[in-house]
């Protein structure tokens, strides 16, 4: 208290006050026989934080901002969002998981320690999906397909070699090979899937050994590998000698009919790695896939899962398996079909009577419609408008690899009702009409 009293020439009264007001604002405590004592600098308020540090010790991020942030929350209630994939609650199979989930959770397998690939009984669930020679011993569980790809970036390349997406391709496909060092090379398709010429010439000029194609309902453009293509991508990936991975993730969403086996059931040698995924058609929150793959990949695949988490969480693996096999889910499949297929169908004919100028061609499959704009249609101004009447749409460029120059928007069409894409067709009507 002297040396305050000197150092700033003031009374022992006014320290004393002084020091009353530092403890009342909590930045000096009175600990009575000890004497008073500064406090830790007090955390007031998140804006008191400094990270700024961090921008400079972590650098340029390798994580691409923005995306795939709507793949897993709902940014705003009140809005039509043509840009949500997932089809709405009520059409997922809450029943039949809510049944299967109680079936599983008392098992003390449910908490145990499992295998790394996963349970036997769902690798050999998904096994009998493809059919002989597939056998559970190919099978690999993870949590999804993204956390598959996200595998098959870390340890089938190494960072720096080129991995070749088809254009326009899913952004989390370029987001997990991006932030694995990879580097996305794009192909282009049309509507009949890859290129096979473009994909050989792609492979001959960067040598890559990695190629990602989603045969079945590509998303965005809705494409199916027609079946010519089929072979003609098997012989290039025999060739060239690389690893064609299928990203399999609408696979029970054939709307129009089968649109025939994976691209894995024709290949003998190992050429072909295949990702089923079942969060589309079951719910979200289904985060299981299945890789089916063969030889030293699979090994290698196996050891990423240990490294990444172990295993996939098994009372999630026993519900899974649960699901696929219980009677219902076939019954089930049929109504999310039938729902699909009226909203994409309601979706296109409301376009056509509302948005004449904008081309859609109704996708055999899966959840989203590809919607070409007319020509000087910005498309990002489109969506914009769009918001502002309610309705949210993802823009094209968001699943391009090289700019198209054309307009494009992806329209999902599960996540409402026939009534809803009605309105929100003639909302995307009137946007147009403002902009053009
Ligand atoms: C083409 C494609 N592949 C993979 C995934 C990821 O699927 P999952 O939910 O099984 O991780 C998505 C998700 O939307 C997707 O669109």
């Amino acid at each position: 208290m002297r040396e305050l009293q000197q150092r700033f020439s003031v009374s022992p009264v006014t320290v004393q006050r002084v020091v009353r007001q530092l403890v009342m604002e909590g930045r000096a405590v009175t600990r009575p026989g000890d004497g008073t004592f500064i406090t830790r600098p007090a955390i007031a308020d998140a804006g008191a934080v400094d990270h700024s540090w961090q921008t400079v010790v972590l650098g340029r991020s390798p994580v691409v901002p923005g995306g795939l942030e709507h793949l897993t929350h709902e940014r705003t209630s009140g809005t039509i969002a043509l840009d949500n994939a997932f089809p709405e609650p009520t059409l997922q199979a809450h029943e039949l998981l809510a049944k299967a989930t109680a079936r599983c959770v008392r098992r003390t397998d449910a908490w145990d320690r499992c295998p790394p690939q996963g349970i036997p009984l769902l690798r050999e669930v998904f096994a009998a999906e493809l059919g002989a020679p597939f056998t559970a011993a190919d099978v690999l569980i993870t949590p999804g397909a993204q956390a598959a790809l996200d595998s098959i970036f870390r340890v089938l390349a190494r960072p720096g070699d080129p991995v070749v997406l088809e254009d326009p391709c899913y952004p989390g496909a370029v987001v997990a090979a991006t932030l694995s060092g990879l580097v996305p090379t794009p192909v282009p398709t049309d509507d009949h899937g890859v290129l096979p010429d473009a994909l050989a010439d792609v492979l001959a000029r960067t040598g890559a050994r990695l190629v990602v194609l989603q045969p079945r309902h590509a998303n965005p453009t809705g494409s199916v590998l027609s079946t010519e293509r089929r072979a003609a991508v098997r012989a290039i990936a025999q060739e060239f000698g690389c690893f064609v991975v299928e990203d399999d993730w609408v696979r029970d969403l054939d709307l129009d009919g089968p649109t025939g086996p994976p691209l894995i059931a024709d290949d003998q040698h190992g050429h072909v790695i295949s990702i089923r995924s079942l969060s589309k058609a079951s719910a979200p929150g289904m985060r299981i896939a299945a890789v089916t793959a063969r030889g030293p990949a699979l090994a290698r695949l196996v050891s990423a899962r240990l490294a990444a988490d172990f295993f996939a969480a098994p009372l999630l693996q026993a519900t899974a398996a649960e699901l696929l096999m219980a009677p219902g889910w076939q019954r089930h499949l049929l109504t999310l079909r039938a729902a699909l297929a009226e909203r994409r169908d309601t979706l296109v004919h409301a376009l056509a009577e509302h948005a004449p100028s904008l081309s859609a061609t109704a996708p055999r499959g899966g959840v989203a419609l590809w919607v070409h704009l007319p020509v000087g249609v910005d498309e990002a101004a489109l969506a914009i408008e769009c918001a502002g009447r309610g309705v949210r749409v993802a823009v094209g460029s968001t699943y391009e690899l090289t700019a198209s120059g054309a307009g494009h928007l992806r329209l999902a069409y599960g996540k409402d009702d026939p009534t809803t894409l009605v309105t929100a067709a003639e909302r995307i009507g009137a946007a147009l009409r403002s902009l053009t």
